[in-house]
């Protein structure tokens, strides 16, 4: 009996330390036995700073910043309307969608002019954005689908250049649409590419194709 009585007051004791206080308010600061990062210095927003001589905590972007994603206007807002579908893009013309009417079209608009610069900004564009998952080749096999993660499409595949082969071509629109707003498990790039790099971006996939096509680039 000694022993129940003993065991009961220790299971008490325990269940009203770990429960019994729960909910009740206190002055004191909680008890940190981890405090991790709580503690930094560090300004949070909205809040005014003595360290910079505007009394600012929040920085202004630096003189000339232009936002990711966006053309810098060169209309004013009223002649450049959005599109109402979500995305940065500032306009409803080809260029802006890849779109004319309610298909893709097909071609570089004419605001995109092809010279060697286009190529090799995209070029650089593509290794930064596209080849992490299709592959500097464009074949499909970047670095994420050595671990299976991922199944990109393959600019190279058989009929990729064919525009009557609906599974594997896709037009310079489609391919455009798809760096805005993703596809599939594919996600948009809109934030990231300017609406010039993006057919940048087309133009250096058609030449890579095209390279492959002719045999001057083997894909492993
Ligand atoms: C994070 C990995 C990843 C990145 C980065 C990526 N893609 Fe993709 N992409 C995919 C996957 C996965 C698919 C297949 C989507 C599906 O069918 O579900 C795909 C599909 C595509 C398609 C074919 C869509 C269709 O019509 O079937 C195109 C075109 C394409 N990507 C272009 C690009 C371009 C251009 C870039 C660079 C701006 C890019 N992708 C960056 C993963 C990626």
């Amino acid at each position: 009996m000694k022993y129940f009585f003993l065991s009961f007051l220790f299971v008490a004791a325990i269940v009203v330390s770990a429960a019994g206080f729960r909910g009740s308010k206190s002055e004191l600061p909680p008890i940190e036995i981890l405090p991790d990062m709580d503690h930094q210095a560090k300004i949070k927003f909205q809040t005014s700073s003595e360290f910079f001589a505007d009394g600012l905590g929040a920085r202004r972007p630096v003189k000339g910043t232009v936002p990711m994603g966006y053309e810098v206007p060169q209309a004013p807002a009223a002649e450049n309307p959005r599109p109402p579908k979500f995305g940065f893009t500032n306009g409803t013309s080809y260029y802006h969608t890849g779109k004319v009417g309610d298909y893709y079209g097909d071609g570089l608009p004419p605001e995109v002019e092809v010279t060697t610069e286009l190529i090799q900004r995209g070029a650089e564009r593509y290794a930064i954005n596209c080849a992490i998952c299709h592959g500097a080749s464009g074949n499909g096999k970047g670095m994420t689908s050595r671990y299976g993660i991922l199944n990109a499409f393959n600019f190279h595949q058989a009929g990729s250049t064919d525009p009557t082969n609906q599974a594997a071509y896709r037009p310079d629109g489609a391919i455009y649409d798809v760096i805005v707003n993703g596809k599939g498990l594919m996600g948009g790039y809109s934030a990231n590419i300017t609406v010039q790099d993006r057919w940048a971006i087309v133009a250096y996939i058609r030449s890579l194709q095209t390279a492959v096509k002719e045999g001057q680039v083997t894909v492993q």
